[in-house]
């Protein structure tokens, strides 16, 4: 049996603390109480809202520690926040305490050529730095539906998005660190480096910590040459069983995708009235959305059309190939702004769970199954080629408070528990924060749980940062 960590008191922060906390940072980026806007209350999902006590912007490393160093005597919880477009509660300061801004820690610092890599600050915008670098024929790849994120949101939840399937996940081009840690200390981790056995990985334990374990604030990254051909393929099908079950045929078929993508009508139909917009075929039941990339046509065509002739064989009904930049740019932009699109039509609870990409169609199609046994909407869509499937629950206009908190937590329990039983995990890509925390230790394992839980309190005695988070 998992124990119950220690409860750990923690004080609230007051107006004499935001006084203190202006004289270590300047008064002009302390902001407490009701002078906080309301967008720091919550994330892009969260329905409740919950308000920092005291809301700090800082400019520098110094000052982060500074502040980390206050509250950590004071024991206040700290609550790292870059743009808020979380999905699971995780930058929410659900207990108050003090809220840690990185909007004004927004420099690209560098872009060093010569060894393809990049530091940054972590309140740097994913979409502004993947600009900056392509604009020097270089890559960032990864890419998440919300490029409004940060790029320390990203190394701290380890986004994942759509190109995972060729070229893995923030955690895989992260290369160093600089850390403040709860007691206010300041430690830089790796760097410069394309390899390293030296000890643990401090690095990727940060990684995906969730502000938990202490608070990033310069970011090195490791960049790709940019390729100079992509290639988009939209394939309808004839139902969402034959699209889901083409993915592990099209993932075997040796064609190296960058992205493959499933989403159903249903979706693509809200998406269109909610942005007022055509998708460019929108009748067939299901779609695969694939993407290639490389250095050339030639290259390209050989793999598309194979992955083609895949997908046909798996009982497509067509191919639509999308060669031009502005067509799949208009289908990518499309499929980026889904969630965005649901939201629109009543409230949404979002669950991220991950499979072993072989099993997509086994678990897609049981996520497909729950709609009708809980009397919900439950829809799906994702990024098949990596096991990594978004499914949404939908509590539609008018449906009754008591009916929806019966419901949704039975739809996420057998959600987690048939992922759990493929051999899966809770999130593939958003993180745990606090709204998958009790799925996460359901589920998660007991001796890993109880290892994660151990490291917490080794680096953050006090459970300053980030409390009722992950573990
Ligand atoms: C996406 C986000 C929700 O894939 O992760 O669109
Ligand atoms: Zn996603």
């Amino acid at each position: 049996m998992l124990k119950t960590p220690p409860t750990l008191l923690h004080n609230k922060a007051t107006a004499q603390d935001a006084e203190e906390i202006r004289k270590l940072v300047g008064a002009g980026k302390v902001f407490y109480g009701n002078t906080i806007s309301e967008d720091y209350a919550r994330d892009e999902l969260a329905v409740d809202t919950a308000f920092p006590d005291i809301l700090v912007e800082p400019e520098t490393t110094e000052e982060v520690a500074a502040v980390i160093r206050y509250a950590n005597e004071r024991v206040i919880p700290v609550i790292p926040r870059g743009m808020g477009t979380g999905l699971c509660g995780g930058a929410v300061a659900s207990r108050g305490g003090i809220m840690i801004s990185t909007v004004r820690m927004n420099k690209i610092l560098e872009i060093d050529q010569e060894c393809l890599m990049a530091t940054v600050q972590p309140g740097v915008i994913l979409m502004d730095f993947q600009k900056e670098v392509e604009k020097l024929g270089l890559f960032y790849p990864p890419e998440p539906g919300e490029k409004s994120a940060t790029v320390g949101g990203n190394v701290a939840t380890n986004a994942g998005g759509m190109r995972a399937v060729k070229y893995g996940v923030t955690r895989d081009y992260v290369r160093g660190l600089e850390v403040v840690l709860p007691d206010g200390q300041v430690t830089e981790i790796h760097g410069k480096l394309a390899k390293s056995s030296s000890g643990y990985s401090l690095m990727h334990l940060m990684i995906g910590s969730e502000g938990t374990l202490g608070f990033i604030t310069k970011i090195v990254v490791r960049l790709l040459p940019l390729p100079r051909k992509k290639v988009s393929l939209l394939v309808p099908f004839p139902s969402l069983a034959k699209a889901i079950g083409a993915v592990p045929k099209v993932l075997t078929s040796r064609t190296s995708p960058t992205a493959i993508e499933f989403m159903q009508t249903d979706v693509i139909h809200v998406w269109e009235k909610a942005m007022g917009k055509r998708f460019p075929h929108a009748t067939a039941p299901a779609y695969l959305l694939l993407q290639f990339d490389g250095n050339s046509m030639a290259e390209l065509e050989a793999v598309y059309e194979k992955a083609a002739e895949v997908c046909l064989a798996a009982g497509a009904l067509d191919v639509l190939i999308a060669d031009t930049g502005d067509r799949q740019a208009s289908l990518w932009e499309a499929r980026s702004t889904f969630l965005e699109a649901m939201k629109t039509i009543g409230q949404v609870e979002l669950a991220d769970a991950v499979v072993p990409p072989h099993l997509i169609p086994e678990f897609v199609t049981y996520c497909d199954s729950l709609s009708e046994k809980h009397g919900v909407k439950v829809w799906t869509y994702g990024h098949a080629g990596d096991g990594n499937c978004h499914i949404h629950i939908l509590r539609e206009k008018g449906m009754e408070e008591e009916k929806w908190r019966k419901t949704l937590p039975a739809v996420m329990d057998d959600i987690f528990r048939k992922a759990h039983e493929l051999g899966g995990q809770v999130s593939g890509e958003h993180g745990i924060g606090e709204a998958k925390r009790k799925y996460f230790l359901k589920y998660g394992g007991e001796v890993n749980i109880e290892l994660m839980r151990r490291i917490k309190s080794c680096l953050d005695p006090k459970g300053i940062m980030n409390p009722g988070k992950v573990v």
